[in-house]
């Protein structure tokens, strides 16, 4: 069982290479499940129905989401009726939507569950308890797991990719739009990396105009974030998932950008 999975998303520059590459990355890595993190697809900040769907129909199997889950309001129109994605299971139980999915690829069922870390980022319960309970959930149906990790500190997604050693098939960090070197399987068979790195410009910060984050820093005043023109990049990971066992046997990166050329 082989997954890719791509990191945030971010506005349209994110989408076309979503558009230009999936068909590439496709053919090359033969994936049966896709996943896509898609909680900036939208100008930065959460995601409409309408892009939700290019997803869907460009052969993306689930979408994760994060922080910025509700800064598209649309969103609460149809997150009911998207089944197909889902945003972090910690927040509060009266929220919409869900925090895991089970989809059906080459005769198995996969479990997708997305949490949000709680250092640096808005309140939420603890994803470690949420995660125990979403697995010994999960884990009556299918040993095959994967979760998208949406937090801010290294320490806390290395605690939680550890935490989850043996008991799910990935734990891939997302949110911090920068690809991390660490790719690798824990020793209890976890594929793990702290973060996947992001989709969209390549010669701005974050995704961002730099020169309003520049202007920002130097500042200290609030401005308005726009998403960057200019060369655009691709970030993701390919993890091989052991069908029988649910152990990953491989997590390999996947940068594109023009310091990184992709090859067929
Ligand atoms: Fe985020």
């Amino acid at each position: 069982m082989k997954i890719l999975f791509v990191g945030d998303v971010y506005g349209s520059p994110g989408r076309d290479m979503v558009k230009e590459y999936l068909p590439k990355l496709k053919t090359k890595y033969k994936p049966n499940l896709i996943i896509i993190n898609g909680e900036n697809s939208t100008n930065g900040k959460g995601i409409s129905e309408k892009v939700y769907h290019q997803f869907i129909e460009s052969g993306a199997h689930v979408i994760t989401m994060g922080n910025h889950t509700w800064d598209n309001k649309e969103i609460f129109d149809f997150i009911d009726r998207a089944n197909k994605l889902i945003r972090p299971a910690n927040f509060p139980e009266n929220n919409p939507g869900k925090g895991i999915v089970y989809v059906r690829v080459a005769g198995k069922e996969v479990a997708v569950i997305n949490l949000q870390g709680r250092v640096f980022l808005q309140p939420s319960d603890c994803p470690f308890g949420k995660a125990d309970e979403l697995i010994e959930e999960a884990r009556k149906r299918t040993s095959l797991i994967f979760v998208d990790f949406h937090a801010e500190a290294t320490s806390e997604k290395q605690a939680m990719g550890w935490y989850l050693d043996g008991r799910v098939s990935a734990v891939v960090g997302t949110h911090t739009h920068t690809q991390t070197a660490d790719n690798r399987i824990l020793e209890q068979g976890t594929a793990y990396i702290t973060d996947v790195g992001m989709t969209g410009p390549y010669d701005g910060i974050l995704g961002v105009d730099r020169d309003l984050i520049i202007k920002r820093f130097k500042t200290n005043l609030p401005i308005r974030f726009e998403v960057a023109n200019g060369r655009t990049q691709l970030n993701g990971v390919v993890v091989e998932i052991d069908e029988k066992t649910g152990n990953a046997k491989k997590i390999e990166r996947v940068l594109i950008n023009d310091d990184h050329m992709f090859f067929e």
